[in-house]
């Protein structure tokens, strides 16, 4: 891929764009934001760490989008960040603002990008970057079930004591506290978790999961969680800019598969070059279907907010 985008140059953004290019996932990486110099300066500090990491991919700041001409893809973090004690959807109204903006100039420079929104809330914001661009399902997806999964596999490792690589997950629905955790499709090493851990401790961790997100804004103070969150996004970008046909839990645009129709909500979904290639349908059981229709509710009462 030539080019790839990441606006926002702040934690998550400025992380992501840096991961990008040690990965060397595309000729150039430009990262964009609205604050003068910021964006400059740290794609000149992290291009000046390319001759010790040993990667090619160029990295470039901008506060504008005619530099971003051209990009395959954007990974949107522009936005405000949750402070301690502010919900995901309180941040709705601003981003809404941010996150169309940023869109029209996505649609202008790049029509043919597929773009991986991580703004929060992100579920809405991915509907409203479909909304304002026009772009097909297949080229808008947001993150935060790998982020999520990747929390819940990295407390089973913890309390297993054993890689965080034999974990098999998958977390579903909405990114807030109505995520539905898919406890039967949990395995370590092929082997299903519930037949290693407790039937309590496995709800500990799937509450802690849960609050994954408030956990680190907790103990941060100020800001939110950024490593987890951009390595989730960089792995959506490496699935699309290598083709790899990655099987990841995703926010994609639903028409009707587990009977929902007209949200983003998180599904497995299958991701290459076209973006999304196929939303996967795993049998759910009937409190799992419940918990995922409850997720959408949520997720729907925050579309409700937004003013396009
Ligand atoms: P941050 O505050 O460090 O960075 C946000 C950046 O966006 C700032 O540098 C700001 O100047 C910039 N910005 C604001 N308006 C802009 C505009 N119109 N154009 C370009 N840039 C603009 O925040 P952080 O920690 O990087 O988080 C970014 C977003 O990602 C937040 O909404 C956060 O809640 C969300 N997030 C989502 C996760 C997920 O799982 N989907 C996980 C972690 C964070
Ligand atoms: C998280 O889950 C804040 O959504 C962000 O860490």
């Amino acid at each position: 891929m030539d080019k790839i985008t990441v606006v926002g140059a702040g934690h998550v953004g400025a992380t992501a764009a840096q991961r990008i290019a040690e990965r060397e996932l595309a000729r150039e990486v430009v990262l964009v934001d609205i604050l003068e110099g910021v964006p400059q300066g740290k794609a000149l500090d992290q291009w000046e760490s390319a001759p010790v990491e040993g990667f090619d991919t160029m990295v470039t700041g901008a506060q504008g989008y005619e530099e971003t001409a051209g990009s395959g893809v954007y990974v949107i973090t522009a936005g405000l960040a949750r402070k301690p004690g502010m919900s995901r959807d309180d941040l709705v109204q601003k981003n809404t603002a941010i996150i169309s903006s940023v869109a029209e100039q996505i649609a202008r420079y790049s029509p043919d990008s597929i773009i991986v929104m991580v703004t929060n809330p992100l579920d809405v914001m991915a509907y409203v970057a479909k909304a304002v661009t026009g772009f097909p399902r297949e080229r808008v997806l947001g993150m935060a079930g790998i982020l999520d999964t990747a929390r819940f596999r990295s407390f089973i490792a913890m309390e297993l004591g054993v890689s965080v690589e034999d974990i098999q997950a998958l977390v579903l629905g909405g990114h807030g506290d109505s995520m539905v955790p898919i406890v039967s499709t949990v395995s370590v090493g092929g082997i299903p978790l519930t037949q290693l851990m407790s039937e309590d401790r496995i709800e500990a961790l799937v509450n802690r999961t849960r609050k994954g997100g408030g956990e680190i804004v907790k103990l941060l103070g100020t800001g939110s969680a950024y490593y987890a969150p951009s390595s989730g996004a960089v792995q959506m970008v490496e699935a699309i800019a290598r083709d790899k046909k990655r099987v990841l839990p995703c926010a994609a645009w639903l028409e009707g598969e587990y009977g929902l129709d007209g949200l983003f909500l998180g599904v497995p979904c299958k991701i290459g070059a076209g973006g999304l290639e196929a939303v996967l349908e795993v049998e759910l059981s009937g409190g799992e279907t419940e918990a995922l229709g409850a997720s959408a509710e949520a997720v729907r009462g925050t579309m409700e907010l937004v003013q396009l």
